[in-house]
């Protein structure tokens, strides 16, 4: 592997001058153009809505081909994450930057045991919320006020026995907090983790044990568990890592700044996505609406087809591909028919024949087929974006890790093309 060279440049011609630009090459031969010193030697900024052709920063977590359809973590091919490793190797893999030795791995699954609990203050802290709190809000307050009871980890630079710390914490919490805030939401009593149990049949045993029964727990279900964890666990610089990596650029504490990308995955652009597309298929089949009258409806622009489209796939989402499969595995052994997994097979095949999906490079992404596995798994549709954030909680980490650990990081400060009102004088009260 190669770090990135600047050998070419790239001529910028403005109306009243024309600069040379460093163009800056990453190890999978992404070109980009380095504007970093445009605006102090032109005064010039740029302009780009959305960010999508603004590389933010030099990662060497994630990569994406969107046009290829290729995801890989640390190099390794999503596929073969997905099949062979566990949330909590992939989550070391992510953070680390290696796979982990089996003493590493069995280390911080100890670690991650060791912070299951929550502090019983933090416990007292459900009894706040409603039932009707949205389990995001809820899983998003509670992130934060971990810190509370653990101020050690607001000093950022306490080294790097108390970052493992942390991460583990926070790791481990995330799925506490994710289940207390279910059992709350149905208003059953909290069900504590079992120190003998791995990270995913953990969370299914808070989720769905009884006082008095313990949840039987399914290989199959773990299984699925630990995919879909592993599939949401990074996908480099979208909406809510960039949040992530946003609010740490000011050097404010993981809790706080993983805290503030839960919030930007609640959206149905982002995280929300899952929801929205049960929602929708729901919709169409309570009000027998006939799916090609649907996607009519999709085309007119009047609605969105949820679960498709990417901002950077413009091929097949590797996601997708990996979760449909699962889903043809795991409904039939589980015993579950799901007409809504025969409504999204059938709504895949009108859009891919369309050409405004042609056209438009629009495929099912990650949010198309979790949701289904998710329902056939007993996960309530309220849990669907939190099951998300406990996912993409060690992309976050990894994240924050890589921008605390750069010297040359700055703090995230993008400028704006103001089009506003120019000067202009304060009109008195009486006067308007
Ligand atoms: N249904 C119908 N048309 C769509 C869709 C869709 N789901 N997505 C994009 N388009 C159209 C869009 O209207 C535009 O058409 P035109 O060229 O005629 O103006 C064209 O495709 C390009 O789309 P865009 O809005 O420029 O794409 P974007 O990169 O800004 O947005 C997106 C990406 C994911 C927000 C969008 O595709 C979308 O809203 N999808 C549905 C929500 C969804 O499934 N989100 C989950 C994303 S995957 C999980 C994650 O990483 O968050």
């Amino acid at each position: 592997m190669s770090t990135n060279t600047q050998t070419e440049t790239a001529s910028l011609q403005l109306p009243d001058q024309t600069i040379e630009l460093p163009i800056t090459v990453g190890t999978e031969n992404e070109h980009g153009v380095d504007i970093s010193k445009l605006r102090a030697q032109t005064s010039y900024i740029t302009s780009d809505d959305g960010y999508g052709n603004t590389g933010s920063c030099q990662s060497k977590i994630c990569f994406i081909n969107g046009e290829k359809g290729i995801l890989r973590y640390r190099g390794i091919p999503i596929e073969q994450v997905a099949e062979h490793s566990t949330f909590v190797e992939t989550a070391w893999l992510l953070i680390f930057g290696e796979l982990p030795t089996k003493d590493q791995l069995e280390g911080f699954s100890a670690q991650l045991t060791e912070h299951q609990f929550l502090h019983e203050g933090l416990r007292h802290h459900f009894e706040g919320f409603p039932a009707t709190a949205h389990p995001m809000a809820t899983l998003s307050a509670m992130i934060n006020a971990v810190s509370c009871y653990h101020p050690d980890v607001l000093d950022v630079d306490a080294g790097e026995e108390a970052f493992m710390s942390a991460a583990a914490r926070l790791i481990s919490k995330v799925r506490t907090i994710a289940a207390m805030a279910y059992q709350n939401s149905i208003g059953q009593a909290m069900i504590y983790p079992k120190p003998d149990l791995d990270y995913c049949s953990n969370f299914l045993h808070m989720m769905f044990s009884q006082p008095n029964k313990d949840y039987d727990l399914d290989p199959d279900i773990v299984k699925a568990l630990n995919q879909i964890f592993i599939l949401h666990a990074d996908h480099e610089q979208n909406c809510s890592t960039s949040t992530v990596r946003m609010v740490g650029s000011s050097r404010a504490n993981l809790f706080a700044s993983c805290s503030a990308g839960v919030c930007a995955l609640w959206g149905p652009l982002h995280g929300g996505a899952n929801v929205a597309v049960l929602d929708m298929l729901g919709h169409i089949s309570d009000n027998n609406i006939d799916m090609k009258d649907y996607v009519e409806r999709v085309k007119k622009k009047e609605v969105k087809l949820m679960g498709f489209g990417h901002r950077v796939y413009k091929n097949f989402d590797p996601r997708a591909t990996i979760l449909k499969k699962a889903a043809d595995k795991i409904l039939p052994n589980l015993g579950v028919k799901d007409p809504l997994l025969d409504m999204a097979r059938r709504m895949e095949e009108i859009a891919l024949e369309d050409s405004y999906f042609k056209d438009r490079n629009l495929y099912p992404n990650v949010d198309f087929y979790s949701g289904i596995i998710m329902r056939a798994m007993g996960i309530p549709v309220s849990m669907f974006t939190v099951m998300f954030a406990i996912g993409r909680m060690p992309g976050w980490i990894a994240h924050w890790k890589e921008l605390h650990d750069d010297p040359k990081a700055r703090i995230y400060r993008p400028r704006q093309i103001y089009t506003g009102y120019t000067e202009r004088d304060y009109v008195p009260m009486d006067k308007r």
